[in-house]
C-alpha cells in the first residue's frame, strides 16, 4: 500500500495510475469506512483513501481539537482491507480549497440548522480533493445521508466525470451506527447510546399504523427520558429532505442527538 504525504506526491502518483476509486475520510477508521473500501475495491482501478480532519467543516465551538486521530491503527486497517494507496494531505491542505457553497435547499435542513457552516466546508474540501484526483468513482456512507445527497447534487451539477456510490450503514451488534464519535462516549453513555437505534427502529416499524406527529412526540419523549438532547427528529422526503406529515414510500427517518456533549446521528430509510 502506497502512502502519499503531500499534494505534490499525489500528483506524481496519479500520473502513473489509471482509474481512481476514491474514499474520503477523516480517519479513526471503523468497519463503516472499511465497507466503503471494500465497495471501492469492486471497481476497476486503484482504491485511494484520504485521511484528513477537515477544519472547514467544524465551527469554532465544535469538536475539531478532540476529534480522534489514530493514524497508525488506520494504516493497518487499510492495509488489511486491500486498499492501494492512502493520501495524508499536509496540515495546511484546506488553505488551498476554494470556498464553495453546498446546495442551498438541502444544506439548510436537518444538520444544517444547527451547523450552518458544515456542508459548505464539506463541499469546499471535497471539491479540492476531486479537482486534484479526478476520481472515476467516489464512495459515501448512508449514515451521513444528507452529506450523500449534497455531494450527489454537487457532482450532478459539476463538470467532473465522477460517479457517486452510497453504501449502507454499518452497525455495532447492539444497533448503534458506527461513527468515530462513538469513541468519545464513556461506558455509561455507550450503553445509553444503543437505545437510539432501538427507538428509531421501533418508530419505523409503527409508521404504517400511527400518525407521524404522534410517533415523533413519543420518540422524542423516550429519548429525552434517557438524557439524549434531541437536535432534530425528522420524517422527511428522502430526495428533498422536506419535512412530511404523512407516510410516503421511501420516507427518511433522520435524527441527531447530543449525549453528554457527543453528537450522534442516525437514520432509517423506510420503503
Ligand atoms: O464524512 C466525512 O468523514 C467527511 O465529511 C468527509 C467526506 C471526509 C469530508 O471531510
Amino acid at each position: 500500500m502506497q502512502i502519499i504525504n503531500s499534494a505534490k506526491d499525489l500528483d506524481k502518483f496519479l500520473q502513473q495510475s489509471k482509474e481512481i476509486n476514491f474514499v474520503p475520510t477523516m480517519g479513526n477508521l471503523h468497519a463503516g469506512h472499511l465497507s466503503l473500501v471494500s465497495e471501492a475495491n469492486k471497481y476497476n482501478g486503484i482504491t485511494l483513501v484520504s485521511i484528513f480532519v477537515n477544519p472547514l467543516q467544524f465551527a469554532p465551538n465544535e469538536d475539531l481539537d478532540i476529534y480522534p486521530r489514530t493514524e497508525k491503527k488506520d494504516l493497518i486497517k487499510l492495509e488489511n482491507a486491500n486498499c492501494d494507496a492512502v493520501f495524508f494531505p499536509e496540515p495546511n491542505f484546506a488553505e488551498g480549497a476554494k470556498k464553495l457553497y453546498a446546495n442551498s435547499e438541502l444544506s439548510k435542513k436537518l444538520c444544517g440548522i444547527s451547523r450552518p457552516h458544515f456542508f459548505h466546508g464539506i463541499i469546499s474540501i471535497l471539491n479540492h480533493f476531486f479537482q486534484l484526483i479526478k476520481p472515476k468513482n467516489v464512495f459515501f456512507g448512508f449514515k451521513d445521508y444528507q452529506q450523500f445527497l449534497i455531494v450527489k447534487d454537487f457532482l450532478d451539477k459539476s463538470k467532473l466525470d465522477t460517479e457517486i456510490h452510497g453504501v449502507p450503514i454499518v452497525r455495532e451488534p447492539d444497533g448503534l451506527a458506527m461513527s468515530s464519535r462513538n469513541n468519545l462516549l464513556n461506558p455509561d453513555q455507550r450503553l445509553i447510546a444503543s437505545e437510539l437505534s432501538v427507538i428509531l427502529k421501533n418508530t419505523a416499524q409503527q409508521i404504517h399504523t400511527r400518525n407521524l406527529e404522534y410517533l415523533k412526540v413519543e420518540a422524542i419523549k423516550k429519548l429525552e427520558e434517557l438524557d439524549f438532547d434531541v437536535d432534530y427528529f425528522s420524517f422527511c422526503n428522502s430526495n428533498t429532505l422536506e419535512e412530511i406529515d404523512e407516510f410516503e414510500p421511501n420516507t427518511l427517518l433522520a435524527v441527531a442527538v447530543n449525549l453528554g456533549g457527543v453528537r450522534l446521528i442516525d437514520n432509517f430509510l423506510i420503503k
